[in-house]
């Protein structure tokens, strides 16, 4: 039942490939966000009371359709989003050789190629971030929020080693950790889910370039000293979900060092770039992290969902993670079992996407991929200023934020306004997905080069886009 025949799987394999095919065929004509309401899609879904079996050929067409339809086209060149790539095609062959073959990626004797073939990437991103290889150690995670959440609890329990056993309980203070005000939401949560409280999280301002401010961090410590708190961590953001910004890792990694700080560098995004020797040396620094959380499934295009968390010691994920079963066996490779290593115990084989991303583009053709995003993005930059848009930051890699220079003179909460009616307008021709943000509490329109796949031409199809929604509301103004 849950199996067809040789025949069919074939035929089935072929209908999937065509459709794949047909969409990345399609792609650049299919309207980039979707329009549509809840009602359409559970009418839709009525179909499937699941009483009734449907033949999987007709589920697959349409469940095609229905995904293609309503939902956003990430790959599309027009996507300026939130980090979500065009996904690499050796990146999807993968997932679908991890689904078909479901590999459980926990246990090294469940799956001694996989978890060796992740030993090998993990081993080779470390090296790249210049960790020490020797020691280094990490795991593939869902994606940056999973990542960050093993970066602090490796850091309490380094600095609290009886928090493994007795929680926060152990500490004789409220433990508290740093980020930049442009941290990632991601921090919050954990801080809530692991105990500690959302208070935990010390938010330092940052500088006219975004970046936190290092006197600032200092203080800040040692207020919280005085105080009798635990500071325990300090988060540098490599890539800031806003702007791409990356912090002065370097400065704040000799505050860490001065401090006994565990510093954790949130690279989810901006990590990336290490592949690129023209644009690595924005990442100088990171050499000097204790974690790292660094997303394959953002700049690197694989798909979703692919995260990665290195530390510069195994033996600090083997102190947070270990774990004694009766009902694992032992694998003859001491320490590579990865439910011991993790928050997972099952787990897909996440690494393989990037694996064979990595295999086949070669790092060079990875590096090439990066720049080429960059580069659009400088690109527009040049063209926004050059029609009267006022960049609200330089370009920071992939990002550019920028606000209406007509419109200088509106009060904050009327140009957000006045932005958001733009963006609205650019999103509603269905050829570009933008979006707004603040930053530093001013409202900017934010766009990321997030698809390898935008051109040249598609960045001036966006200034048209943007110069017509201006002089849209300028008329009916
Ligand atoms: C800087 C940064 N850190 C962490 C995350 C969280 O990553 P994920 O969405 O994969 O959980 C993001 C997501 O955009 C991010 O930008």
């Amino acid at each position: 039942m849950l199996l067809p025949d040789s025949a069919e799987r074939l035929e089935l394999l072929q209908q999937t490939g065509k459709l794949i095919d047909e969409y990345y065929q399609q792609l650049e004509t299919l309207p980039v966000a979707p329009k549509v309401r809840s009602s359409e899609i559970r009418q839709f879904l009525q179909d499937y009371d699941f009483e009734q079996s449907h033949d999987l050929k007709q589920v697959l067409d349409t469940t095609y359709r229905a995904l293609r339809d309503w939902g956003m086209k990430v790959a599309h060149p027009g996507y300026y989003g939130l980090f979500n790539p065009a996904p690499s095609y050796a990146g999807v062959l993968a997932d679908l050789l991890a689904a078909a073959l479901n590999p459980q990626a926990g246990a090294w004797h469940h799956q001694p190629f996989g978890v060796e073939m992740e030993r090998h990437v993990i081993k080779y991103f470390a090296g790249r971030f210049g960790l020490p290889v020797e020691t280094a150690y990490g795991n593939f995670t869902t994606g940056g929020s999973e990542a960050n959440s093993t970066g602090v609890l490796l850091a309490l329990t380094r600095q609290l080693p009886e928090f493994t056993r007795r929680g926060l309980r152990a500490a004789a203070g409220q433990p508290v950790f740093y980020c930049s005000e442009e941290f990632h939401h991601s921090f919050e949560k954990i801080a809530h889910s692991c105990g500690l409280g959302r208070d935990a999280v010390r938010t330092i301002a940052t500088d006219s370039d975004f970046r936190m401010i290092v006197s600032q961090l200092e203080q800040a410590i040692n207020r919280d000293r005085e105080l009798g708190h635990l500071p325990f961590m300090v988060v540098a953001t490599a890539g800031t979900t806003n702007a791409g910004i990356i912090d002065p890792l370097a400065e704040i990694a000799a505050v860490c060092r001065q401090q006994q700080l565990h510093l954790h560098v949130d690279a989810a995004w901006g990590g990336a770039v290490i592949l690129s020797d023209k644009l690595k040396s924005c990442l100088a620094g990171i050499e000097h992290a204790d974690t790292i959380t660094f997303d394959a499934h953002k700049l690197l295009s694989v798909p979703m969902a692919a995260g990665l968390l290195i530390s510069r010691e195994a033996r600090w994920l083997a102190d947070t993670f270990h774990v004694e079963t009766a009902y694992v066996p032992e694998s003859s490779e001491v320490g590579m079992d990865n439910y011991r290593l993790s928050l997972q115990f099952s787990r897909r084989l996440i690494g393989l996407k990037l694996f064979m991303t990595l295999a086949s583009a070669g790092r060079q053709g990875y590096a090439e991929t990066i720049e080429h995003q960059v580069a659009m993005a400088e690109y527009l930059a040049g063209r926004l200023v050059q029609h009267d848009w006022r960049l609200a930051i330089a370009p920071s890699l992939a990002i550019v934020c920028f606000a209406d220079q007509q419109a200088g003179a509106l009060a904050s909460e009327q140009l957000a306004a006045h932005q958001a009616a733009i963006v609205a307008a650019v999103v509603d021709s269905g050829r570009a997905w933008i979006s707004v943000t603040r930053i530093a509490g001013q409202p900017v329109i934010r766009v990321c080069v997030t698809s390898y796949l935008t051109r040249r031409r598609h960045v001036d199809e966006l200034l048209q886009l943007l110069n017509q929604a201006r002089a849209g509301l300028a008329v009916q103004g």
